[in-house]
């Protein structure tokens, strides 16, 4: 009897080395020392060897896409405190992050002041997008209205447009803190005029859609982009503190507050 359980377990791993799942062929075998003594059904057992191989997969996904993505930095959902910010609806950022959204060519924008959160979401939607194996890409505004213009400079603008049209999700990060200049704002426009309805784009900005015309520089060019980001679009409206300022607080705690070997300010 042992030999031949000994043999099976031989003959899974191979198996699994064939099938090409090394997350799968790393945990089997305390996967298996754990459903013999009892502690997971077979159910559990199955489930949890190919959990191991998934994990495997989606990070390898992610690491691929953090080469080329430009993505400045990871973060997920699981690293969000919905507690921090009440005013998100949590249900809403968790079915975007299902992705369905992705699918529908629908766009998402996040609205608030600094530091409540929207690149972290934005970030952690292009990361949910990438495990997937989707394309995903991230740029400030003023970074790829930058690389437009050096595109167009170089006679390329026309390459660069459909390149940053390719992705299945592009994050255009931080409108309104940089002004942009007329020639800057048109090539935005082309660029979510040549997104609009192929693709999904997730924007964040810490004004207002009335103060876009301000940023742009153009009202009428600005109530035509907003027209169509609109068109499909799941805004989330972040009305609360800053999670930097947060810190920052914790910091300025009253003495009597601060734990006893902390530096009373
Ligand atoms: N609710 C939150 N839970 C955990 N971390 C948060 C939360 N909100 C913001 N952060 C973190 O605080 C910092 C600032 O957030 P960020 O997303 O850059 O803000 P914004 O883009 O709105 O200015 C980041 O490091 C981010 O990960
Ligand atoms: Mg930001």
């Amino acid at each position: 009897m042992r030999a031949e359980a000994g043999n099976r377990r031989d003959r899974l791993r191979e198996m699994l080395a064939d099938l090409k799942m090394p997350g799968a062929l790393e945990a089997v075998d305390g996967i298996l020392a754990q459903a013999d003594s009892g502690a997971a059904t077979a159910a559990e057992a199955i489930e949890q060897l190919l959990d191991a191989q998934i994990r495997l997969r989606n990070n390898r996904r992610l690491q691929t896409a953090m080469r080329s993505s430009r993505l400045p930095t990871v973060k997920t959902l699981g690293q969000f405190d919905f507690a921090f910010q009440p005013s998100i609806k949590r249900e809403q950022i968790e079915s975007l992050h299902e992705l369905g959204f992705l699918e529908r060519r629908e766009n998402v924008i996040f609205l608030g002041p600094p530091g409540v959160g929207k690149t972290h979401l934005a970030i952690s939607l292009a990361v949910a997008a990438a495990e997937s194996g989707r394309r995903v890409y991230y740029g400030t505004l003023a970074g790829l209205i930058e690389s437009l213009m050096d595109a167009k400079a170089a006679g390329d603008l026309s390459r660069r447009l459909r390149v940053l049209t390719h992705p299945a999700l592009l994050v255009v990060d931080e409108i309104g803190y940089l002004p942009v200049s007329q020639d800057g704002a048109v090539l935005f426009f082309q660029l979510i005029n040549a997104r609009h309805e192929r693709a999904s784009t997730v924007l964040t900005s810490n004004k207002g859609f009335e103060d876009w015309g301000g940023v742009l520089g153009d009202e009428v060019m600005a109530a035509a982009l907003i027209d169509r980001l609109l068109h499909h679009c799941h805004i989330v409206n972040i009305r609360g503190n800053s999670y930097r300022m947060r810190e920052h607080r914790n910091l300025v705690r009253p003495a009597s507050e601060q734990p006893r070997q902390g530096v009373a300010l």
